[in-house]
């Protein structure tokens, strides 16, 4: 079971241009449509999103697994619950799922409950890590060292939603660094499904940094899928 670490997402969060990317676009995803309610699932530690895209909503609603001790907006509602067992009794126009649904024990049930959730001409907007970029080609270099196949969360979901017409948009998000160990630490998030692999891998994964990584930047493809119902 993959466990979220909020002091790992906080490294992470302040070392990336990623919120702000995602935050813009999916804002002008959803201007001019009409929308009432929104539901947001999984906050992290801070209300990147509910902060932005409140002010278009009647409602908006984040259902979060996590005891949120961070203050909120008071225009945003919290439901403390997790989504796969959540009972919500109603409908919204759009639901954000962003970077969570590598967290979902099942995936495809949850995919499918968000569909249920959400109004007819609603949309849905998800958010993942690409399997293109540094990223990509980094899990697929640490699959190697662990001797087991990576599956992207990116082909899971496509898989999930075969039978829908999705949209998907592609921004590349920069990661910011000094060194490489900075770099490593920035990214334990990313492996949160493999702690005590990624620590015992460092000097391995610090030798491939040294020889792939250019720039000083890391970029990490932002997958935004959008969907109507
Ligand atoms: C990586 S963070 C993403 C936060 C934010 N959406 C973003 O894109 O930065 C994942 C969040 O989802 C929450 N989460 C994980 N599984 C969940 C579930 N089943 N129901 C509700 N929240 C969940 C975690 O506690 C964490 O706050």
């Amino acid at each position: 079971m993959v466990k979220f670490d909020p002091n790992w997402y906080n490294k992470f969060v302040q070392s990336t241009n990623e919120k702000d990317l995602l935050v813009n676009k999916i804002s002008d995803i959803l201007a001019g449509k009409p929308h009432k309610s929104c539901l947001e699932i999984g906050l992290g530690t801070s209300p990147y999103f509910a902060q932005k895209l409140s002010q278009n909503f009647v409602r908006y609603l984040v259902v979060e697994c996590r005891i949120v001790e961070e203050l909120l907006p008071s225009d945003i509602e919290l439901l403390n619950d997790d989504w796969e067992n959540v009972q919500l009794g109603e409908k919204f126009d759009v639901i954000i799922a962003s970077h969570v649904i590598y967290y979902f024990k099942n995936k495809k049930s949850a995919t499918e409950k968000i569909f249920s959730a959400l109004n007819n001409g609603g949309r849905v907007i998800f958010v993942m890590n690409g399997k293109e970029s540094d990223y990509g080609l980094l899990k697929s270099f640490f699959s190697k060292l662990v001797n087991e196949p990576y599956k992207f969360t990116y082909d899971e979901l496509l898989e999930i939603l075969k039978e829908r017409e999705i949209k998907e948009y592609t921004l590349p998000s920069e990661i910011r660094f000094s060194s490489f160990d900075e770099l490593f630490d920035t990214l334990r998030l990313s492996f949160d499904n493999y702690p005590n692999e990624y620590q015992k891998l460092k000097p391995q994964i610090i030798e491939y940094f040294k020889k792939n990584i250019r720039g000083g930047k890391f970029i990490i493809d932002q997958k935004i899928i959008e969907i109507q119902k």
